[in-house]
């Protein structure tokens, strides 16, 4: 009976968590893994120092493990970007408690500052990792009548789910691959391939995003029960996300350092 009733507080604390989240921890951890090994030595070098011989893969979660700190809740709103699925960035005016946009703005100038303080690039480079990372869910260029989808509620396989969560960490848990088995098991690139995931800024890859967030809501409909056939489209995009991710967040790094 004790166990019972532990593991169902376990699951209930783990539903919980999972609210309002980002790509769980394996996407996060994939992407900053996936940049890692397309760093130049220069840049390895000086985030190294920076972080003390931390990975990209440990520092990823960060933005997500302060989020319980009132210290640094005015960084809450920087995870995500809601507006009108017809728009584009800048066509509604911005939140101004920050988004996506301005919070990875932000981590660029900082970084990018010389007098810039080691306590600030730490922080900052670790947000960037994270906030590249929620770039590419989809639904985190999203819309605001539904939370980006958290308030869609969907059925996961038999468990009560949101279309946001699917994205964020259900299909990710159900694929059960680790975080370092995703970063060694990306798709193989052509140099074409490659340069053309590279191309653009930040902007147009937040319009990408949101072209792809379109045919993620009309994936699926309120209420539906999503399960084996959802999966197999859909985990192959998970994938390619985190591998776009991981090459963009090494772009941007190369850049600054
Ligand atoms: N909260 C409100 N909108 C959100 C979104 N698009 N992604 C994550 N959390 C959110
Ligand atoms: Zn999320
Ligand atoms: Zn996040």
């Amino acid at each position: 009976m004790r166990i019972f009733i532990s593991s169902l507080l376990i699951l209930v604390s783990l539903n919980t968590n999972a609210a309002f989240g980002d790509w769980g921890k394996t996407g996060h951890r994939a992407t900053g893994a996936i940049a890692a090994k397309h760093l130049t030595r220069r840049t390895q070098r000086a985030i190294c120092k920076l972080l003390n011989g931390q990975s990209l893969a440990l520092v990823s979660i960060y933005a997500d493990e302060i989020k319980s700190d009132v210290q640094y809740k005015k960084y809450g709103p920087w995870h995500y970007v809601n507006y009108s699925l017809d728009k584009k960035y800048g066509e509604e005016s911005p939140n101004e408690k920050g988004d996506l946009v301005q919070g990875i703005q932000k981590c660029i100038t900082v970084l990018r500052d010389d007098t810039s303080s080691d306590v600030d690039k730490v922080f900052y480079l670790k947000m960037l990792v994270h906030l590249v990372g929620d770039l590419h869910q989809p639904l985190h260029v999203g819309r605001s009548e539904d939370k980006g989808g958290n308030a869609i509620q969907v059925k996961w396989f038999r468990d009560g789910s949101n279309l946001h969560r699917v994205w964020d960490s259900d299909m990710l848990d159900y694929y059960k691959m680790s975080y370092s088995e995703l970063s060694e098991n990306t798709k193989r690139m052509t140099k074409t391939e490659m340069e053309k995931i590279k191309k653009g800024t930040v902007l147009d890859w937040i319009e990408e995003s949101q072209d792809l967030a379109k045919e993620v809501y009309a994936s699926a409909s309120t209420g539906e029960k999503l399960s084996y056939a959802y999966a197999y489209k859909y985990i192959p995009v998970v994938r390619e996300q985190l591998q776009k991710g991981g090459i963009r967040l090494a772009k941007i790094l190369n850049n600054i350092f």
